[in-house]
């Protein structure tokens, strides 16, 4: 991939860079690596890796104005949710042109009835209003970006479907080629036919995320595949500028919860690094206690945490939520560091509540698909066991859009449901003025 040097003026990052390096997580190890080291893992240990900053020259002060300032400006730079809040993204050199399609921005709203429904203030911060539908784009500009300053042709994913479509559309933009695996004919229709038209090469291979990721795993050195799951420290840099949005569109109030479904567990962890920024930074004095959830058939997790135990041990994943459908999730350690950080909870809910907590949403107009509604599922079962107040102040985080899985929606009708919704008429306008008769007598 060519990087180009003088990009075009509205790519371009102007601000100085501060100094930046990959370091290993596990105490005791701690080893860095420059930016450009080729594994994702440390050498010395095998435990994750971040990307840690030098962020003394930062004036903090004037950074929320800055952000601020900068929503009128039409660089793609500053529209995108993520550049916009570069100085908290310093990996990348001056100059350099970021892969960007004007991702985040995406909006904070209200869901009283669902509130009511969970028994808290709630908010949510919709991740399905993405390029491509999810979360996932946050993190994929900034790890394409990453791939492009290392000059990688090719770059590879295991996924359950919404990082396969991200990476596919960012790679698309990077001219890069987009090789993904996915579990046989589990993953969504729609989230396949993204990856597709943006042109990835799809090995649909084994039953589950793991299984793909593990064999991936085994080829990305062998083959010179940039790797871009969130085991990739720069994908969970991207995923962290949720918290700049999200704090910036409460006036910098701290929320008491905030709340995510887990599946490999990147998602929580990049939200725990970048609150722990923040308040390294003084932006914020204080921390939300994030909350993650996870699907009862596939929440190791979970029961890592409610066992007490120290080790994660991987399962068999099974749920109708196929975006989170993963046994072995490789990000656990950042995660358990992420609750510890901000005395955070974990939970865990069945389909069941899933699709319940889906059919709250819709009552407030708001869509999802099946994994993000996890969270507002957990929300409500940890009011009902007391561990989250009635009346709390909570903001939950809807990482897909309604349409990634539009099949289970009308799968989760009931037949009652769908008769009084779903009408087959004849074109004849007797039997139309009928139809229309018994649906007036209905909302009457
Ligand atoms: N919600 C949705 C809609 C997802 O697609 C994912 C993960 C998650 C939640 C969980 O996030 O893995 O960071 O804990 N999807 C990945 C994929 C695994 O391949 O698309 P996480």
């Amino acid at each position: 991939m060519r990087v180009q040097k003088a990009p075009r003026e509205d790519h371009e990052l102007p601000d100085s860079m501060t100094s930046a390096f990959l370091q290993c997580i596990e105490q005791g190890c701690e080893r860095r690596y420059p930016l450009d080291a080729k594994e994702h893992l440390c050498s010395a240990c095998g435990a994750l890796l971040d990307v840690r900053y030098d962020f003394s020259q930062i004036d903090a002060k004037s950074l929320s104005k800055l952000w601020q300032q900068r929503k009128i400006s039409s660089a793609i730079t500053d529209q995108s949710g993520v550049w916009r809040f570069r100085e908290l993204l310093p990996f990348v050199p001056a100059g350099t042109e970021v892969i960007s399609l004007s991702e985040g921005r995406t909006p904070l709203i209200e869901v009283n009835r669902t509130g009511e429904w969970a028994g808290v203030q709630l908010s949510i911060k919709h991740q399905g209003n993405n390029p491509t539908g999810s979360f996932k784009d946050l993190g994929m500009t900034a790890c394409i970006t990453q791939a492009a300053i290392l000059g990688s042709r090719v770059t590879a994913c295991a996924s359950t479907g919404n990082t396969s479509a991200s990476m596919a559309a960012y790679a698309a933009r990077a001219g890069m080629k987009a090789v993904v695996f996915v579990p046989f004919g589990k993953i969504s229709t729609a989230k396949l036919a993204q990856a597709l038209e943006f042109g990835a090469v799809v090995i649909e291979m084994g039953d589950n995320f793991d299984q793909a990721f593990r064999m991936l795993r085994e080829l990305t050195d062998e083959l010179g595949l940039y790797l871009v799951n969130s085991l990739n420290p720069f994908r969970l840099e991207g995923q962290k500028t949720i918290v700049c949005e999200i704090l910036e569109q409460r006036d910098w109030r701290v929320p008491d919860y905030l709340v995510l479904p887990g599946g490999n567990l990147g998602n929580v962890s990049s939200v725990g690094k970048g609150l722990q920024e923040l308040r390294q930074l003084g932006l914020i004095d204080k921390l939300p206690r994030l909350v993650v959830v996870q699907a009862e058939g596939a929440s190791p997790f979970y029961n890592m945490i409610a066992a007490g135990a120290d080790e994660i041990v991987p399962i068999q994943p099974r749920t109708e939520a196929s975006a989170i459908r993963i046994g072995n999730p490789v990000n656990w350690k950042k995660a358990l560091r992420a609750l510890r950080l901000t005395d955070g909870l974990c939970e865990s809910v069945t389909d069941e509540q899933i699709f319940e907590a889906k059919a709250a949403l819709a009552k407030d107009g708001v869509g999802c698909e099946p994994a993000s509604a996890a969270s507002v599922a957990g929300i409500q079962k940890l009011v009902q066991s007391g561990k989250i107040e009635d009346g709390a102040d909570v903001v939950a985080v809807l990482t897909g859009h309604q349409l990634k899985d539009p099949e289970i929606s009308i799968k989760r009708r009931s037949e009652r449901e769908l008769a009084q919704q779903r009408l087959h008429v004849e074109p004849d306008i007797d039997k139309l003025r009928a139809a229309l008769e018994s649906v007036m007598l209905q909302s009457a």
